[in-house]
């Protein structure tokens, strides 16, 4: 994980067992829920109050409704899909299908047959790359970000040594924003695909995804965004925005690990060939040749995730019924208080801009002096949960001149206490360590 963080002269440990159990039935939430309340809809924290959760841009914890859609799938409903002709068999069928339509209207897609599952953010951006990549010829441009996740970095740069594409960078700022003033240099007409994060994981800055495809539509080039961290903070509209493709993970948004979303436009993904092969993805298969399915299966070769697509379908549908206005308020708050906290701290560089409205609650510091391992090892004693390293953007670290930082990100289900927990907790770290 951690490959190139030197390591903690303390000796890092990994995370302690939270000795968590799960409660019975909690209340069913309805729109306009009071978010104190929405804790109790995520078993592992109801079972652990003491617990300060604040790693949400890694793994959101699982909603009830996920749990239960995927114990009641795997008890009614489990059986293969798009083979079988018998009752259960159709049952599993409709089930993954109403996930997919489900996963259209977060997105607010044209059609569910745009909505690719695979296994995660990382398999749709690789799919992006071998698929929409091999339309590609040498010395067309893939414009991507230093600020990039790894998943939205190396395909690209695979791609780049399989077939001899250039590939260009957006910069940053100093705060860490993409910077957009030279855009019209990296844009010119050997531009094929821009493919940028809507929200950094590390700096919690989103993107200004007009200016963006503003410029890659007058040189005719398609958008890819990462929504990996996106998402955990509402249902997106990929028409809105006026991008291309969307990825995203289940495990990021309330949902089962191992399956995530592909969302590409119907005309491109038609002209995409395969990336993996096998059943599911084929028209006829003789020995001297193969046609392909149309999309979405057309990607979707072999047993897909399917309990876990059911599972992230009831994720979604809970995330829909929400009053998004009234959380973005809310992480906003909080945002603004971990942030001014944060500034009171001796020695603390705030990694990202400063609070603002543009700003995401994934805030990462640097304390002088202090490795990142150390200072979460610190704080997991006092059971707050947060994540120290590069987080999988090396190449932002170092644009940044960061070797490593401490990360806080705040969900929906997080509150003030925790917060104030995580201000404590620094306080006592630099008293333990400084
Ligand atoms: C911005 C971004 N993109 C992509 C990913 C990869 O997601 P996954 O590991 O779920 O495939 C992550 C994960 O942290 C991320 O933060």
């Amino acid at each position: 994980m951690n490959s190139k963080l030197p390591t903690s002269p303390h000796g890092h440990r990994g995370p302690a067992e939270c000795g968590l159990s799960v409660p019975g039935e909690s209340a069913v939430l309805h729109p306009g829920v009071k978010p104190a309340s929405l804790r109790d809809g995520f078993p592992l924290l109801a079972g652990a109050p003491a617990l300060h959760y604040l790693d949400s841009a890694a793994t959101a914890q699982i909603h009830r409704s996920a749990l239960d859609a995927v114990l009641r799938h795997e008890t009614t409903s489990r059986a293969n899909i798009s083979r079988g002709t018998y009752r259960l068999a159709e049952a599993a069928d409709l089930a993954y299908e109403r996930a997919r339509q489900t996963a259209a209207r977060f997105l607010n897609a044209g059609s569910s047959e745009e909505i690719i599952f695979t296994s995660g953010a990382t398999a749709s951006l690789n799919l992006v790359a071998h698929a929409f990549g091999n339309t590609l010829r040498a010395g067309d441009r893939v414009l991507i970000s230093i600020a990039e996740h790894h998943s939205n970095f190396v395909p690209w740069q695979m791609l780049r040594q399989r077939t001899g594409i250039d590939l260009a960078l957006i910069p940053v700022s100093a705060s860490g924003r993409l910077d957009l003033g030279g855009l019209s240099e990296l844009l010119d007409s050997r531009c094929r695909l821009v493919a940028v994060t809507h929200l950094s994981n590390v700096t919690g800055a989103w993107t200004d995804v007009a200016t963006l495809v503003d410029a890659a539509r007058k040189v005719g080039a398609s958008v890819l965004l990462d929504g990996a961290q996106a998402v955990q903070h509402g249902p997106q509209d990929v028409q809105a925005l006026g991008v291309d493709f969307y990825a995203f993970s289940g495990h990021k948004c309330f949902a089962p690990g191992g399956v995530g979303v592909l969302w590409g436009r119907a005309e491109l993904l038609a002209a995409m060939p395969p990336f993996l092969a096998g059943g599911g993805m084929i028209g006829e298969v003789t020995p001297a040749a193969t046609s392909w399915a149309a999309p979405p299966q057309r990607f979707e070769a072999g047993t897909p995730p399917i309990a876990q697509a059911v599972g992230l379908g009831a994720a979604l549908e809970w995330m829909m019924s929400l009053d998004w206005a009234q959380l973005h308020a809310r992480e906003s708050h909080l945002c603004r208080q971990l942030i001014e906290g944060l500034q009171t701290i001796p020695g603390l560089r705030l990694i990202g801009p400063e609070f603002s409205a543009a700003r995401a609650p994934i805030v990462c510091f640097d304390i002088q002096g202090l490795h990142p391992h150390d200072i979460c090892q610190v704080l997991d004693a006092r059971q707050l949960a947060l994540r120290g390293g590069h987080h999988c953007a090396q190449p932002l670290l170092a644009a940044l001149g960061v070797g490593g930082c401490t990360r806080a990100s705040i969900a929906l289900y997080n509150d003030e206490a925790d917060i104030q927990a995580l201000l404590d907790g620094l306080h006592f770290v630099l008293k333990e360590l400084a």
